[in-house]
């Protein structure tokens, strides 16, 4: 629309004149809508001074980590580092099923794997890079009391575990936006429509929709499984009318079945699609039972070590979205 036209126009001469004619800036993708925004309108203001960083630390679902590093850079052309620190996080969970204590965990190796990558961009051309850009949305900003936010340029800011006389300025282009606004800036700068629509997903990723320990094998059939939850709820329309759809491996459970002629012994997983305005209180979502049951044939067909899919009839409170 010609509304969001404008919006990209102005923020893309605001960061231009922000960031100058020389400065260098980095930014950190997620997966997520606003990080990729965020990058895609930096990206358009000052090109290849952008580099953006990307650590996949192997919780993310199916076809997530393609989606940034081809369909991303497909459609923007921004200049891309990927860290695959996959083995470095699954071996510091190892054995872990405490929730706290993975996100404890993966939190660390987070800030630890990306510092690290930001110290090497910066080593490649010392002391050029002075901007960080942050996918900060209003919501964000009137909740911590930043006022009007009107600005793309928030106040100085030191990164730790750099060296200390090193500051960078972060740049904040949807300081003034909200979420649907941000789509909407998405869909005008041709961002894949995975990106665009996804749903909310937690920092910590699948690491904390494994009720148990986390490992390759388990996040294997979790990734399978939620695949084909998700893929069914976009063939049934219903993916941008609900909120998240969690989909949970209770991986230190198992329950009888029969497949066949066979009597099987798998795990169940959980189903917990909710509706919510902003995460503090959820409904269960009332998918019809036709799009849960095919979801639940395909999985129980298609995922060898599920032979049970249950659904989270829990609203929030007393339930959270997640289960950890
Ligand atoms: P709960 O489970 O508390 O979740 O109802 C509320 C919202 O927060 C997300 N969530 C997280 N996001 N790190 C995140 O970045 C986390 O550790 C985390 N735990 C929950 C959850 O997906 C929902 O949107």
């Amino acid at each position: 629309t010609w509304t969001m036209v404008n919006i990209v126009e102005e923020q893309v001469e605001a960061i231009s004149a922000a960031i100058g004619p020389s400065g260098r800036a980095i930014c950190g993708l997620s997966g997520g809508v606003d990080s990729a925004v965020a990058a895609a309108l930096v990206q358009r203001a000052i090109g290849d001074r952008l580099t953006c960083v990307y650590v996949d630390h192997g919780l993310m679902r199916q076809g997530e980590t393609e989606q940034i590093e081809r369909d991303f850079v497909a459609a923007t052309g921004a200049d891309l580092v990927v860290v695959d620190a996959e083995e470095q996080f699954l071996s510091a969970l190892e054995g872990v099923s405490d929730p706290e204590q993975k996100r404890k965990i993966i939190g660390r190796e987070f800030i630890r794997t990306f510092e690290q990558a930001q110290a090497d961009v910066i080593a490649k051309e010392p002391g050029a890079v002075d901007f960080l850009v942050q996918g900060t949305l209003y919501p964000d900003v009137v909740e911590s009391g930043g006022g009007t936010g009107a600005s793309t340029i928030k106040s100085h800011h030191n990164v730790g575990g750099l060296p200390d006389d090193l500051e960078f300025s972060l740049v904040e282009p949807l300081r003034t936006l909200f979420k649907d606004e941000v789509r909407l800036v998405g869909e005008q700068l041709g961002l894949p429509p995975e990106i665009v629509w996804r749903h909310p997903f937690p920092g910590p990723g699948l690491g904390i929709r494994i009720v148990g320990a986390v490992d390759r094998e388990r996040l294997d059939i979790l990734r399978a499984a939620d695949a084909i939850a998700r893929e069914e709820l976009t063939r049934a329309g219903l993916d941008r009318g609900i909120w998240q759809f969690p989909v949970v491996l209770l991986a230190d459970v198992r329950s009888v079945g029969v497949q066949g002629d066979g009597r099987t012994y798998g795990h169940p997983v959980v189903l917990r699609p909710v509706t919510s305005e902003d995460a503090m209180t959820a409904d269960w979502a009332r998918v019809p039972y036709e799009v849960l049951e095919t979801i639940s044939t395909r999985i129980t067909n298609e995922v060898d070590e599920v032979n049970r899919v249950t659904l989270d009839i829990t609203s929030k409170p007393p339930g959270t979205i997640e289960w950890e």
